[in-house]
């Protein structure tokens, strides 16, 4: 008798992640380039995960310059007494951007939720993405993000709001596998999205009690991509592209969605891409070509933030392209108590010519990828 004999999907997904079997053959995904996706024809299947306090304009404009199909906002609230702050208006600030325009809302209300997507889509939003996905306490503890798994009434009622709201914009949902490891509703979750009318689903793959903790695992992704008829992006710990390969043959997910691994690193989507292409890595970025890039990140940052909140952002951006370098950690420290554009800028020249003459690439201390995404975390 198999081992799944007798056993219901529920089942499936009560106990520990080793315990779940997956029911059916996923058959490898192909690269997909160009990828149709929810009405819109994107360059590719690869996505900038939303990460608020780093996948703002500038850096989302950069991504998809760089090799992104699509790039998904900060989060914004659903509180409209909110939506004059500073911080929000910034957030839904898409002047120039490159289309399609995907904003996430978050928040547990479902009227505010409708009203959110109303707003954001009167202010130039092409998508809605709904966050389910956010462990941040911030969000949780209002019963928002990722909480929200815990209560699939709820969840039901604000897709359906969302949806009704928008119906001539597509929604997307992004979540986890589930609330903890014995309740990994993903499955539960992605058959409410899909008959909401949601049009896709991004899902990482961690609890939400895990937080960023252990390692992301695909067998609950590879279960709701045989569940449900909509795109699926898979997303978590994807680093490099052999990983992305991996993750779309294992889950057989219409894309992936890659959020840690592209800070200081956007030109990671074109290596993805590349490499989904063909099976061949691309060479490596010049220091030259990787100083130009940050620089222009930098001025786009000065432009966006102003001068003072601009240099602000702009230290932890350096940070990360400058992780794991050789000689990295003095210039950090240094950089850090620099208060001007000026003397930001000319530390980083300083700082990438130093690189250009000890070698034509980057030389890191640490030579694994994964070493550097724990360094960029
Ligand atoms: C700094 C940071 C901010 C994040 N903010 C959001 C957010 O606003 N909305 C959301 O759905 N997920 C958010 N996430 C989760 C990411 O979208 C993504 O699911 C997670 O980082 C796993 O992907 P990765 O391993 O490729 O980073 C955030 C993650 C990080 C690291």
């Amino acid at each position: 008798m198999p081992a799944s004999a007798g056993k219901s999907e529920t089942d499936y997904f009560l106990g520990s992640d080793s315990a779940i079997i997956r029911p059916f053959p996923v058959c490898p995904a192909p690269a997909r380039s160009p990828m149709d996706f929810v009405g819109f024809t994107l360059r590719n299947n690869l996505f900038v995960a939303p990460m608020a306090g780093v996948t703002d304009r500038p850096f989302r404009q950069l991504c998809k310059k760089l090799g992104a199909g699509l790039a998904v906002s900060e989060m914004v609230t659903s509180n409209s007494l909110l939506y004059g702050s500073a911080k929000t208006l910034r957030r839904a600030n898409h002047v120039g951007e490159v289309a399609p325009i995907s904003v996430q809302i978050a928040g547990a209300d479902p009227q505010m939720m409708a009203e959110a997507a109303k707003h954001n889509v009167d202010n130039g939003a092409q998508i809605i993405d709904i966050n389910m996905g956010c462990p941040a306490k911030k969000v949780c503890n209002v019963m928002a993000g990722s909480a929200l798994m815990q209560d699939e009434q709820l969840v039901g009622r604000i897709l359906d709001a969302v949806v009704a709201a928008v119906p001539n914009t597509p929604v997307t949902l992004k979540f986890r596998t589930g609330w903890n490891l014995v309740n990994k509703n993903a499955p539960t979750i992605a058959r409410i999205a899909e008959s909401a009318g949601v049009r896709a689903v991004a899902i990482h793959g961690r609890t939400r009690c895990q937080q960023y903790t252990g390692e992301a695992e695909y067998d609950t992704i590879a279960m709701v991509k045989t569940l449900i008829r909509i795109p699926v992006i898979a997303n978590g710990d994807i680093t490099t592209p052999e990983k992305a390969r991996y993750v779309l043959d294992h889950t057989g997910a219409d894309g992936v969605m890659i959020g840690r691994a592209a800070q200081g690193r956007p030109w990671l989507f074109r290596e993805i891409e590349h490499y989904l292409k063909t099976g061949e890595h691309l060479p490596p970025a010049s220091v030259a070509e990787i100083h130009g890039i940050l620089l222009a990140h930098l001025e786009d940052l000065y432009d966006f933030y102003g001068l003072e909140t601009g240099v602000k952002v702009a230290r932890k951006h350096i940070s990360w392209y400058t992780k794991g370098l050789v000689g990295s950690a003095a210039f950090r420290r240094e950089m850090n108590t620099l208060p001007t554009i000026e003397q930001q800028r000319q530390a980083v020249d300083e700082f990438f010519r130093h690189q250009a003459a000890a070698g034509e690439h980057l030389h890191y201390e640490t030579t694994d990828h994964q070493d550097r995404e724990a360094l960029a975390a």
